[in-house]
Parts: structure tokens; C-alpha cells; sequence
């Protein structure tokens, strides 16, 4: 085990428990949508996992990729986010999209996604997350509940799986709890 971690929360075998049912429930929904089903990989931490769950989905898929970071704290009450890297095709009202997430916090950016990404015409959104902290949420802000999860995790700062500290521990094949002395020297 890494150093930096306290102890782990979801192992590899854990991991590959999850990422077998997402895809086993994706491919149930969709088999007969009739469109084109996009997997949306949120980078940058969702990439370990999104590399995974498309191993297993025995669909046919595309994938694509977006980037955005949320405004800061100062500016939380506009819930919107910033796009860093946008989508860009022009046959969404074909495409049934799934957005990859690694970790859901206080539901922000998903939220701001979905009404996104439907305005820019895709035939569907759902959402999937690997991780999910609704212990974070503030339903009378955002009241959000992902398609596909994972699991629900305590409110402890996870690393690992794509998931980082200071860009550091995405290369780690677990998701672990990083010891409180890492963050607060
Ligand atoms: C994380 C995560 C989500 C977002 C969730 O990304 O991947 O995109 O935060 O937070 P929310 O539910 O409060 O909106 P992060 O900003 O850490 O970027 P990274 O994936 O590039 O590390």
C-alpha cells in the first residue's frame, strides 16, 4: 500500500465488482434504444474508471470527453461550472449520452451537465459515478441522484483510481483515504 494512504475504502476486487454491474445495467438500458450510446468521460479523474467500465459494456459505444472545473467557493451559489474542453458533434439528437464521473461531491457539475448537454440537443442524459458522497449535497441547493453508482462513500478525501491530491496518487489501482498529514502540512 502506498505510504500517503491511511487505509483503503474500495479495492480492486471491489472495483471490478462495480464496474461489472454498471456495465452489465448499461447494457440492459440501452440494448434497444435505437441511437448511438456516447460515454462522457469527465477528465480528468474519471478516466481510470471510464478505461474500465468500457471494457465491459458489450455494446456498441462511443466515447468522447469534457473538461470543466467548478467556480470557486466565492462564486458556489451560481452552481454553474466553467467548460475547459467542450463537445463537439453535430448529431446529438442521435445520441443517448452516459457521463463517466469518478466522484460526486455536491452534485454541481453533473447537474450543470445534464442541463448542458440537453440543450445542446442529445437524445438523453444519464449519469454514472463511481463514487458518490451524498453526505456533501445540499438538497435545497442540489437535489441529485446519479443513474448509475458505484458506491456511497463516508466524507473522507479519497485518492486513487483517477482520483488525486495535488495531481498526485491517479496511478493508484484502489481508492484509498490519504492520511490527514499529507493535506495539512
Ligand atoms: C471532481 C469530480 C467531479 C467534481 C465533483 O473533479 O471528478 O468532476 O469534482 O464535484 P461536485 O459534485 O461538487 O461538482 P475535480 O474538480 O477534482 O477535477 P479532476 O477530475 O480533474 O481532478
Amino acid at each position: 500500500m502506498n505510504k500517503d494512504v491511511l487505509s483503503i475504502l474500495v479495492s480492486e476486487d471491489e472495483i471490478d465488482t462495480i464496474t461489472t454491474r454498471i456495465a452489465a445495467e448499461i447494457d440492459r438500458d440501452y440494448a434497444d434504444s435505437g441511437k448511438k450510446l456516447l460515454l462522457l468521460c469527465i477528465l480528468k479523474g474519471s478516466v481510470v474508471f471510464m478505461g474500465d467500465l468500457m471494457k465491459k459494456i458489450t455494446l456498441p459505444v462511443e466515447i468522447d470527453f469534457m473538461k470543466v472545473s467548478s467556480y470557486g467557493a466565492g462564486t458556489a451559489s451560481s452552481g454553474r461550472v466553467n467548460i475547459l474542453l467542450d463537445l463537439h458533434r453535430q448529431d446529438l439528437p442521435d445520441v443517448d449520452i452516459v457521463i463517466v464521473e469518478d466522484i460526486i461531491d455536491s452534485g454541481r457539475t453533473l447537474s450543470y451537465l445534464i442541463d448542458y448537454l440537453k440543450l445542446k440537443g442529445a437524445n438523453s442524459v444519464k449519469t454514472c459515478t463511481l463514487l458518490d458522497k451524498p453526505e456533501r449535497r445540499d438538497p435545497s441547493l442540489v437535489d441529485f441522484h446519479p443513474d448509475y453508482c458505484g458506491t456511497i462513500i463516508p466524507d473522507e478525501f479519497v485518492i486513487g483510481y483517477g482520483l488525486d491530491y495535488d495531481e498526485q496518487y491517479r496511478a493508484l489501482p484502489y481508492v484509498g483515504i490519504l492520511k490527514p498529514e499529507v493535506y495539512t502540512k
